[in-house]
């Protein structure tokens, strides 16, 4: 083989490898949670939607703002064939509610609002409820001062839905 075009392939493998990297680098970066925020919700996004469409702002709307919910369970293992949920969730379920100001999906995230289905919270539906809010896109995310007990008080008029208010028929 001619020295140029070994050269050529030489440059060419090493373009490749550095747009290969930068793509993970990326992909790192894009999956990073902001800070504040527990472990065990990194990774949130590609976790399955409950709320297909954005659930906008209402008058007298708890977590004001839009609102998107990500489950961390395949849709097969908490719904059936017609994609009715399945009650109640299992063991080791967490619900994951992003809200935003406006409706675009790259604008900053105020409010995350969780809840994790775990032994412990039998007088709140078996659920923990917790939320977490930050005053600017700069700093970390804070737990909101506000006992489970008192999330509970209202997502207990969900008692058909084991206490989650949006079901995939939301869609
Ligand atoms: C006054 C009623 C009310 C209170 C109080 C409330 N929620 Fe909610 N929550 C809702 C409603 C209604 C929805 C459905 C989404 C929507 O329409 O905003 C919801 C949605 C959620 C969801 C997504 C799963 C679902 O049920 O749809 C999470 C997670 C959540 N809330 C967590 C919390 C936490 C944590 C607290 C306490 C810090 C809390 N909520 C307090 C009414 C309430």
């Amino acid at each position: 083989m001619n020295a140029r075009i070994l050269h050529k392939m030489k440059k060419l493998f090493i373009l490749t490898i550095l747009t290969l990297l930068g793509i993970i680098y990326l992909k790192t970066l894009a999956q990073n949670l902001p800070t504040g925020l527990p472990s065990d919700i990194s990774g949130y996004k590609k976790w399955t939607r409950l709320n297909k469409k954005v659930i906008g702002p209402r008058d007298a709307d708890p977590h004001f703002g839009f609102k998107r919910e990500y489950v961390n369970r395949l849709k097969s293992e908490i719904a059936d064939l017609n994609m009715n949920l399945i009650f109640p969730f299992p063991e080791g379920t967490i619900i994951v509610k992003e809200v935003r100001k406006t409706i675009k999906p790259k604008s900053k995230i105020t409010l995350i609002s969780i809840m994790r289905k775990q032994a412990g919270n039998e007088t709140t539906g078996s659920w923990d409820f917790i939320e977490y809010t930050r005053s600017s896109s700069d700093n970390s995310f804070i737990p909101i001062n506000f006992p489970k007990e008192s999330c509970y008080s209202c997502h207990m008029g969900a008692a058909d839905s084991d206490s989650v208010w949006t079901t995939f028929d939301n869609f």
